[in-house]
């Protein structure tokens, strides 16, 4: 046990898996979703999901980790199944895929950091071109990938719990004083209102299917990093309230950067919260209406702001990347025996290499940025490949929750849960998890999957 690394205590554990669940998925991808999603209808079915159907996912996940004290692969036949470790591989395929596009858009917030601290203020008002310019953001992705690489190598508690224990509150009390400042602005309620009163004629197909992918994706749940980090936790900490707190950090987190953008949406849109709707401000709103709203502060605290902002952003992405590449670094730890630093150079250039596409997804190549087919018209390669890793974590999930329930036995999991945990089995939430892992997450996982697949993919609507 010693050998792999362990969490030195539960509160490490919690904010590393806190720290995966917290990144760029809640500040930068959930305020654009609820946009397109078209506001408070979204943000309601993202909730209703967290909670009712990704929590349970969750605490399977950090159950199977932790009783098989094993990678994503390896827990499954390590319980003795081993036909169905095809979760873990792909839940690894798709820890690569999500990374190799996620590293390109962290490398883009890290540049913007030191864009701003060297004096560059008005680079959001050249986003195109940035995002455009492949010997920059390439330049950026890969010091981003090394610092992650670095944190990987240093294992489980050496480098991811050090660094969420300092900069998670920092982000957060920095999101508290932006959501009291953009709450002073002219037609800030415009914003509120878009994002909480909801509309629920905007409740479509595509809207459900893109609040439960958000789910999933916030939750960092589907592909076995929960797997992997329950792996690392020890037999007398409390997974279920351990879960409770980091969904809850993660749906409060997400939902606090939605009551910062909105506001300002509206604000440099003169209560026109149309603007939100197109998908050109989609990736954009993180990058672009936010800096805006810092030039207001004038040139010396507003790159003061914008660049202290982006770098606790950046920080947050980097708990999550680390969690990223954990996942197939521990397999090839655990199961090719290979030296950790090898496996985390092997790893990231790999992924690195995957990622080069979605670097040039964004204007540096006509073919990356625009000529991949959709039924919501032509896309390019960063959002399919989002889109796709996405889909799989549903799948994922299904198969997690499913496996748990039918194959392994819901009594393993209750016995699991009930350690570190006096009085689980007479508690109301073994009611919940265990109605929940029985029939509803595997029966509406299943359908919704069908149906997000189809919509997503061949533009058929079943509702
Ligand atoms: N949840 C992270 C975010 O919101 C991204 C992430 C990290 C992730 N690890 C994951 C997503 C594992 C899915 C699976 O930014």
């Amino acid at each position: 046990m010693a050998a792999r690394g362990a969490f030195s205590n539960r509160l490490g554990f919690i904010l590393a898996a806190a720290g995966s669940a917290v990144g760029l998925g809640n500040i930068w991808k959930f305020p654009f979703e609820v946009g397109l999603g078209g506001g408070a209808a979204f943000v309601g079915m993202y909730l209703l999901f967290c909670f009712l159907l990704c929590f349970p996912v969750m605490v399977t996940e950090v159950a199977i980790g932790r009783k098989t004290q094993k990678n994503a692969i390896g827990a499954f036949n390590s319980l003795g199944f081993k036909k169905w470790n095809f979760i873990g591989k792909l839940g690894i395929f798709c820890g690569i895929l999500i990374l190799s596009f996620y590293n390109v858009i962290a490398g883009w917030a890290f540049g913007y950091f030191f864009e701003m601290a060297v004096g560059n203020f008005s680079i959001s008002q050249n986003f195109g071109v940035y995002t455009s310019n492949v010997l920059k953001v390439g330049a950026y992705a890969v010091v981003f990938m090394l610092f992650t690489a670095f944190f990987v190598s240093k294992g489980v508690s050496g480098g991811i719990e050090r660094l969420a224990k300092i900069l998670m509150p920092s982000l957060i009390f920095m999101i508290f004083c932006l959501v009291g400042y953009a709450l002073t602005l002219p037609n800030a309620f415009e914003g509120i209102k878009f994002y909480l009163v909801p509309d629920l004629s905007e409740i479509t197909m595509s809207t459900v299917g893109g609040a439960l992918r958000q789910a999933f994706f916030s939750l960092s749940l589907g592909m076995g990093a929960l797997i992997t980090y329950g792996s690392y936790l020890s037999k007398s900490d409390n997974i279920v309230s351990s879960a409770a707190f980091i969904t809850l950090a993660d749906v409060g987190i997400a939902f606090i950067a939605g009551l910062m953008i909105f506001p300002l949406v509206a604000f440099n849109n003169g209560g026109d919260m149309s603007l939100v709707q197109s998908s050109q401000a989609g990736p954009a709103l993180i990058f672009v209406t936010l800096p805006g709203v810092f030039e207001t502060l004038g040139a010396g605290l507003g790159a003061f702001v914008g660049a202290f902002f982006f770098l606790l952003l950046s920080f947050a992405a980097l708990t999550s990347t680390v969690s990223l590449l954990e996942v197939p670094v521990s397999y090839v730890v655990d199961e090719w025996k290979l030296d950790r630093k090898v496996a985390v150079g092997a790893v990231a250039l790999l992924i690195f290499i995957i990622g080069l596409p979605s670097m040039l997804a964004n204007g540096a190549s006509g073919f990356f940025s625009g000529s991949f087919t959709m039924p919501g018209g032509s896309t390019d390669f960063l959002s399919l490949a989002a889109l796709s890793a996405d889909t799989l974590l549903l799948f994922g999930g299904f198969f997690i929750v499913t496996f748990a329930a039918y194959v392994w036995k819901k009594e393993n999991l209750h016995e699991e849960l009930a350690e570190g945990f006096d009085g689980y089995h007479a508690s109301f939430v073994k009611t919940f998890i265990d109605f929940a892992i029985s029939y509803v997450c595997p029966v509406l996982l299943a359908i919704l999957f069908v149906l997000v697949f189809l919509n997503n993919f061949f533009g058929i609507n079943l509702l």
